[in-house]
């Protein structure tokens, strides 16, 4: 694999370029077009642009017929105004690639040009650059979409850099990776008064903390203490002046957990809290439960070939396996309800964390993450 080391420098100006270019989900425009641009100058031509209103699916052949697999980067940026100060950093103020979607482009591009270089592999490799990873559900939308019927793709591979976790080292669970990810709105309607004569209103703000407390004993006292769940309350908004008792509340929070069981059961305690206790203040209230994104969970038989792929790369010492779970989502998750594959995290060493505004990947592990791509390949094809 000594030509993919050659294509390092390639992959690097890539990333800065995508670094200082950077676009939040389903805007992906100009980035769309940059893939596009190098797939075709690398001359993979079949490449499929109607999954979703932006990012590319390109299909490699191998000299030999076989099996079809996926390989899948996402692509987007996010709304975070980049405070580094590098020659590359982001050129659109408020937009910066702060969870390194950008060198998961680079390393995708650098594993298209080289299997399209060689083709010894049997089968096809879809290379899948999905947009709006962050918030939107883009691969949620391509699924939707129909590039699983289209394409009968058998098993699919992402890889997530990680700040913080050993440099060059792969994190492989055989099951759930990342949470799910369920968002929930309550709006309280009392009754509004004169902050002097509260006893002629229902107090929306004194409902509203008591749900708000209450919605903690839902971990506390409803959830078992050995599995995981977590209840946020992230907005309280109500009341404008100092001498009115609102009618209006409004509470938002996100609820993360690791199983489809935890979530209907938040998801019933939130609704029961709320009303509840709206009801015993002789006020109302309305609950919105949204789900985004589902537990990420890996399928048993590619977490294997994932684990043969990095040892392969990286030695036993650097591939940790079945280490603990993140409370974070990712949309891959839609992906892998469809079709069986796992996803991975690639340990980048130490930095600003996922998401920061001054957060950067570390260009020391596109040459490791392409490896690991073109190592599936081989696994699964040859
Ligand atoms: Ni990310």
């Amino acid at each position: 694999m000594t030509a993919i080391n050659e294509l390092k420098n390639e992959m690097i100006s890539w990333r800065h370029y995508i670094h200082a270019h950077p676009e939040t989900a389903f805007k992906e425009i100009h980035t769309t077009q940059f893939i596009i641009e190098k797939l075709q100058s690398f001359g993979i031509t079949e490449l499929y642009t109607d999954f979703s209103p932006t990012g590319v699916v390109g299909l490699i052949k191998g000299n030999r017929k076989g099996r079809f697999i996926a390989l899948r980067a996402d692509i987007d940026a996010l709304d975070i105004v980049e405070e580094n100060s590098f020659d590359y950093c982001s050129t659109i103020h408020g937009k910066m690639h702060a969870c390194g979607h950008d060198g998961h482009t680079a390393i995708l591009l650098g594993v298209a040009k080289y299997l399209n270089l060689f083709r010894d592999f049997s089968g096809t490799v879809a290379v899948i650059f999905q947009p709006a990873e962050e918030n939107e559900g883009g691969a949620r939308v391509m699924v939707e979409n129909g590039l699983f019927e289209r394409f009968p793709i058998e098993a699919i591979y992402g890889l997530h850099n990680q700040p913080n976790m050993a440099l060059n080292h792969f994190y492989i669970n055989h099951g759930a990776i990342m949470a799910s990810f369920d968002v929930f709105e309550i709006k309280i309607t009392g009754t509004g008064s004169h902050a002097a004569a509260p006893h002629l209103g229902k107090d929306s703000i004194l409902i509203a903390t008591h749900i708000v407390s209450t919605l903690q004993s839902i971990v506390s006292r409803n959830t078992d203490p050995l599995s995981a769940l977590v209840v946020s309350v992230t907005q309280v908004h109500s009341g404008d002046t100092w001498n009115v008792l609102p009618q209006k509340a409004v509470i938002r929070g996100t609820v993360r957990a690791f199983s489809p069981q935890l979530q209907d059961m938040a998801e019933s305690r939130i609704k029961e809290i709320a009303i509840g206790i709206a009801t015993i203040f002789e006020a109302k209230a309305e609950v919105n439960y949204q789900r985004r994104y589902p537990v990420t969970i890996n399928h048993s038989n590619q977490a294997d070939i994932a684990i043969r792929a990095a040892t392969h790369i990286v030695g036993t010492n650097k591939v940790v396996i079945d280490t603990k779970p993140s409370m974070g989502a990712e949309d891959f998750a839609f992906m892998l309800q469809k079709i069986p594959g796992v996803y991975v995290w690639l340990g980048a060493g130490n930095g600003a964390n996922l998401h920061h505004p001054t957060y950067n990947f570390n260009d020391e592990i596109l040459i490791t993450g392409a490896k690991y791509f073109i190592e599936i390949v081989k696994q699964e094809l040859s």
